[in-house]
């Protein structure tokens, strides 16, 4: 079985590897879904966190500021319930769905930014550039990077837009400057807000950086009104120089402080399984310095459907033999091709080897797979193609305990280091850093944040292998360590309590009932992530992180998944196969 799992792997990064330029494929499809009972609002990945559907019926495609302002002002006027979505929906939890719990989408309006994307307006002077709210990263990017400028921060991941990157605390990686995080890098935003009837129900408020309201609108998860445009800082261009260090995991603890301060946008990615750390040394260089590299992420290039078919294939096979020595062997080729390609990182068209030198704008963000035009290839976890489902948990903490909730997390490994094969087989655990921030529901200081990925069923009742090693590391992260949960990830358990996180959530919540008295821009769904409240606990709810279990029966007893304790973190409560 180990040998057959390696031949396909290989087969699928070989494919992969070669074809990421040259395929064509097939783009995502559009968020938004119709037919003729009404319409559907799905996320990229084509599942909400919990399976629910968020049914529309009133859908809004404005194209100016003015019709936004339009449909804000009929929400309000008429008492709906309205949220904003762009024309990507990469956000995990459903922040964005307008619907009451009962499902009726009558008393209800999405508006969606897919269509109000043209402007994107450079102020050389003044280093700074203001963009509709639906435009896309990317194309904000190489219109900065056209006038030899640059955008300092930006998530991993392109396939966003201007007003969602912003709205949900969106980061990469660094704690120099003004940090990681997108949001930090604004100085201006438009939004408007629902109005009183004199003043036509609804107003745009240009939002300064001294304005008393800014700390709430640069991150506020589409519950203050819709975003309009977004104004942000730049820097004279500049070039980035990347190498990749594959090494032992022996020092993380003691060393990622050190990596971050060394290292402008440096992060480190942990593969417990296989003992390896990789640490990248990512630096800004001069622009003058030679080098057009480009970071084509691996996990983001177009794969071929049927081999990413074959890769799930696999993974429910394994899963389904409780084959941890089978996960293990992917993990360990997967790791062993990502170190031969360095990571999808290109010095030309292919890579040849450390550094790879290339402008900020080909090397801060990726995401081929989003632009492709053929059905033979797109991303992997393209809903259409049944192809990768998978959870994604991301925790941020204090700098301070970070290095604390390592060592627990190497105990857990030590225990048996094959149960975290299953994370290593995506990306392991990924370590970024954010630098404090003023806003409101941003970090209130220097933090650490954690990605990890794995394996998630079709079918939401079926438990998986080494589930309670995800949920002790997950409850350890955000119980045991206080971490506070990305918005726009992590499963509904990760939520509980998330208001006390947040020194500064009532200063949120009291702009929020500046601008929008009426609650238009809450509904049941968003509550439940940004309230954290844990709802009824049903048969089988932990096995999705809808609840934390404290009996068998919320986990799978037919399937000899036992709610347990913590094997570190006794605290923890999670469901263990225990025949
Ligand atoms: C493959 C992948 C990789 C990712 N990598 C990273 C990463 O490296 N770092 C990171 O931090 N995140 C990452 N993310 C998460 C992503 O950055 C966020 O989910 C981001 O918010 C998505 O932006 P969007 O434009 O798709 O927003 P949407 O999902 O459409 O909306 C997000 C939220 O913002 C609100 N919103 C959107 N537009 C507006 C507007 N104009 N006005 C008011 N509210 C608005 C919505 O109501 C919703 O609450 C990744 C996601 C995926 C799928
Ligand atoms: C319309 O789509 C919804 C949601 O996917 C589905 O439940 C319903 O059956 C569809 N109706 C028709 C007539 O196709
Ligand atoms: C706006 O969206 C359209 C259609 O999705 C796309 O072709 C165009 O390039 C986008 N424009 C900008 C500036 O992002
Ligand atoms: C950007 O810099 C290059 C090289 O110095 C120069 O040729 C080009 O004119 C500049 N472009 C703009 C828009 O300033
Ligand atoms: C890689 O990282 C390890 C651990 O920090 C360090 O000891 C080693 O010198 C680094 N190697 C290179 C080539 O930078
Ligand atoms: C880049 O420019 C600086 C001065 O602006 C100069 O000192 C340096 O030698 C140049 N480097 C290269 C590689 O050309």
């Amino acid at each position: 079985m180990a040998t057959l799992v390696f031949l396909l792997q290989c087969l699928a990064l070989v494919l992969l590897g070669s074809t990421g330029q040259t395929v064509f494929a097939m783009p995502p499809q559009a968020p938004v879904q119709c037919n003729a009972t009404g319409c559907t609002l799905y996320n990229a990945y084509g599942a909400w966190g919990d399976r629910q559907e968020c049914r529309v019926q009133n859908v809004k495609y404005p194209t100016s500021e003015e019709e936004i302002r339009a449909a804000v002002a009929e929400a309000n006027q008429k008492k709906l319930k309205v949220k904003v979505v762009s024309g990507f929906s990469h956000t995990i939890p459903k922040l964005a769905c307008p619907s009451t719990y009962t499902q009726d989408p009558t008393n209800s309006m999405l508006i969606s930014t897919e269509k109000y994307n043209t402007s994107i307006e450079i102020d050389e002077d003044n280093l700074q550039v203001t963009a509709d709210a639906g435009v896309g990263l990317r194309a904000l990017i190489d219109r900065v990077e056209a006038a030899n400028l640059s955008l300092v921060a930006s998530p991993y991941w392109e396939g966003v837009s201007v007003g969602g990157v912003i709205s949900t605390g969106a980061h990469g990686s660094s704690w120099w400057g003004k940090g990681g995080a997108v949001h930090d890098h604004v100085v201006g935003i438009n939004l408007v807000v629902p109005a009183p009837p004199n003043e036509g129900y609804a107003k745009i408020l240009k939002i300064g950086a001294s304005d008393p309201l800014f700390n709430a609108a640069k991150l506020s998860l589409g519950l203050l009104g819709v975003i309009s445009k977004v104004t942000f800082s730049l820097e004279r261009a500049f070039k980035r120089s990347i190498t990749n260090n594959f090494t032992d995991d022996g020092n993380i603890q003691n060393e990622f402080m050190e990596h971050a301060k060394k290292h402008e946008f440096g992060d480190i990615t942990w593969y417990p399984s296989r003992h390896i750390a990789v640490y990248r040394n990512d630096d800004r260089v001069p622009l003058n310095s030679s080098g057009n590299g480009v970071n084509d992420f691996l996990g983001f290039q177009s794969n071929v459907v049927l081999v990413s078919k074959s890769v799930r294939a696999v993974e429910k096979a394994l899963e389904n033999a409780k084959n941890a020595g089978g996960k293990c062997a992917v993990a360990a080729s997967v790791v062993a091709f990502k170190k031969m390609v360095g990571n999808g990182l290109k010095n030309n068209l292919i890579f040849t080897g450390y550094p790879v030198v290339g402008h900020q704008g080909k090397m801060q963000t990726s995401g081929s797979c989003l632009y492709s035009s053929s059905t033979l290839t797109s991303c992997a976890w393209d809903p259409r193609i049944k192809g990768l489902f998978f959870y994604e948990t991301t925790a941020i903490f204090p700098a301070s305990k970070f290095g604390d909730f390592i060592r627990d997390v190497k105990r857990l490994r030590d225990i048996k280091s094959e149960n975290f094969c299953g994370i290593d087989s995506y990306n392991g655990i990924l370590i970024r850093f954010i630098k404090s921030s003023e806003a409101y529901l941003g970090q209130s200081e220097d933090s650490v944040v954690i990605d990890f990925n794995y394996y998630r069923a079709d079918d939401p009742l079926t438990p998986r292998l080494n589930q309670d090693v995800w949920e002790e590391v997950e409850q350890m992260a955000f119980f045991k360590y206080g971490a506070r949960p990305h918005w726009a990830k992590n499963r509904n358990l990760a939520f509980l309590g998330v208001q006390e996180k947040y020194p500064n959530f009532d200063k949120f919540m009291a702009a929020k009932k500046e601008l929008d008295p009426q609650n238009l821009f809450s509904s049941d769904w968003s509550d439940e992530i940004v309230l954290g409240k844990q709802g009824e606990k049903g048969d089988g709810c932990a096995l999705e992180g809808q609840c934390i279990c404290s009996e068998d029966r919320h986990c799978s007893p037919s399937k000899g998944y036992l709610c347990k304790q913590g094997l570190v973190y006794t605290d923890a409560r999670v469901c263990r196969y225990s025949p």
